[in-house]
């Protein structure tokens, strides 16, 4: 009896436990379930938290790196044409003008005269024909379109073209010119042509916007360079334009000036030099210890700062152990809005740490494009995995004495530009590189200097040439590289010369 008890209380006892272990279960289940983080899937964004076009929800903007871009633009009296132009410019991208079949004649525009443009306007059903077509819209996923304001309003030509093709799926960014008005209700007409349409918000500009302007704000609205386009073309020297695309999406002039060892003065002459004569590439360092004067000098110059290309470089020791100060600095000595480009001046302690901090600097537009200088085949295979932008440019000693013929293929492989200092050799062994008697032969053959040729054998390697000189006559002669071109021959003639000499420490 005593026996049957206990094992009934024993029961009772597994049955309550049972229950109470179950009842904990249930009332744990949800709890379990949050505290345990699930696997991030791939780009650390759930599936649910993504919006249609594949943005996290309020906290970042569209992604329209990959996009094909295309830019549209109707300008009646040439306002708006050089902004769209900039854009087309910037992106790499096509770029279709509106033209009206009946062009607008001045009395046409003559507003407030019950003119044809005016009664346009005030017509809801007016649809000026357009000249033209966009040969294959399917292959753009974002338009770009540009007009002018007209009472208000876009031009009725504009609802003429977004009537004319299918934008479903597509995202279009307006952005208008006008004398005072904002672009204000023009766009949100503009939306109701367009079904499944993704609108961005419009932007107007005065007449005149630079390039600048336009740039900064392609950038707020993520908008970058056209990368299928700009693959085709990185790295390939255009020798017309004598540019430079880089894999940051921005061009680079392929030959300017070295500003190693030009203190003050003799730096600020020479920067001036070189942009009276035509230059637009200058390198300077934070160790060169000239960055205030090659910025004072490119602010007085008056030339467009969009169309001059800086590289500077911040050093190994204090300026790698607090890169951001370092950055800061430059910016601050430049005073130049921006920094075109940013080196490692060489391999050493915190390198990584502080290209990682360099390249947040781009990120906030700081800095356009990065690059490592006096890194090497081993250097780089270590380096490269442990960062994110892959490097636009890598700054070594290069000349006939010291031609790195094994290195330049291989960093040009990977879609990194190549430029050598020290092309004539250094200090201490430039009158002997200049007179060396193939180089001269060739320079007496084509009538130009041992410079020039030296110069142009390097532009026809691929590589970028920034000659140190505080001579303008010489400053000037440096960049006059493209009159002549050096035969197969006379290349490796030059090629033949190497000795593996290196001509500095680094
Ligand atoms: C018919 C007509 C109406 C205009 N209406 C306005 C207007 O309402 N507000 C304004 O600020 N500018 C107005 N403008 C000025 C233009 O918007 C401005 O000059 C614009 O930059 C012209 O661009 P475009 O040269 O590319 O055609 C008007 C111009 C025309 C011809």
């Amino acid at each position: 009896m005593i026996f049957r008890v206990i094992e009934y209380m024993k029961r009772v006892v597994a049955i309550v436990m049972m229950f109470s272990f179950l009842i904990c279960l249930s009332a744990c289940g949800t709890e379990r379930q949050i505290d345990i983080p699930s696997a991030p899937q791939e780009g650390g964004v759930t599936e649910e938290c993504k919006n249609a076009d594949g943005t996290k929800d309020g906290t970042e903007k569209p992604n329209h790196s990959q996009s094909s871009y295309l830019v549209v633009y109707f300008s009646a009296t040439g306002n708006t044409r050089p902004l769209a132009e900039y854009a087309a410019d910037i992106l790499n991208a096509d770029i279709y003008e509106i033209v009206p079949e009946q062009p607008y004649t001045d009395a046409d525009l003559a507003y407030y005269t019950g003119g044809r443009a005016d009664q346009e306007q005030n017509d809801p059903a007016a649809r000026p024909a357009i000249s033209g077509s966009v040969e294959n819209m399917d292959q753009y996923d974002t338009i770009l379109l540009g007009y002018p304001i007209w009472h208000g309003k876009a031009p009725k030509i504009i609802y003429t073209f977004l009537e004319s093709y299918n934008f479903s799926g597509k995202t279009i960014l307006p952005f208008c010119t006008s004398h005072s008005s904002g672009i204000g209700s023009s766009a949100d007409n503009l939306r109701s042509l367009t079904q499944n349409t993704n609108w961005l918000d419009g932007k107007r500009f005065a007449a005149g916007t630079s390039k600048q302007e336009i740039e900064n704000w392609l950038n707020e609205n993520d908008m970058k360079p056209n990368s299928t386009a700009v693959s085709a073309k990185i790295g390939v020297f255009n020798f017309e334009k004598h540019t430079v695309l880089l894999n940051s999406g921005y061009e680079m002039p392929i030959m300017g000036l070295g500003t190693y060892s030009l203190s003050d003065e003799e730096c600020y002459d020479s920067v001036t030099a070189l942009l009276e004569s035509g230059g637009r590439l200058i390198d300077t360092a934070y160790m060169y210890g000239n960055e205030a004067a090659v910025g004072r000098a490119i602010r007085d110059s008056g030339v467009p700062r969009e169309e001059i290309f800086v590289i500077t470089k911040i050093y190994p020791g204090t300026q790698f152990a607090n890169p951001e100060k370092a950055i800061q600095d430059a910016l601050d000595k430049l005073n130049i809005g921006y920094i075109d480009m940013m080196l490692l001046h060489h391999p050493g302690e915190n390198d990584v740490n502080a290209y990682l901090a360099m390249e947040k600097a781009v990120d906030n537009g700081k800095i356009h494009s990065l690059g490592l200088s006096n890194w090497y085949v081993k250097e780089l295979k270590e380096f490269l995995p442990k960062v994110n932008i892959t490097p636009a440019l890598v700054q070594n000693e290069i000349h006939p004495y010291y031609q790195e013929n094994d290195v330049i293929p291989y960093i040009q492989n990977l879609g990194i530009v190549v430029q050598g200092w020290y092309p004539f050799g250094g200090r201490g062994h430039t009158s002997e590189l200049l007179g060396n008697n193939v180089i001269s032969s060739i320079a007496e053959a084509h009538g130009v200097s041992s410079a020039q040729v030296i110069l142009r054998w390097n532009l026809q390697k691929g590589v970028v040439v920034i000659p140190g000189s505080g001579n303008p006559a010489h400053i000037k002669e440096n960049l006059d590289l493209f009159g002549f071109e050096l035969t197969d021959n006379e290349m490796s003639q030059i090629n033949a010369l190497d000795r593996n000499e290196k001509h500095d420490w680094y």
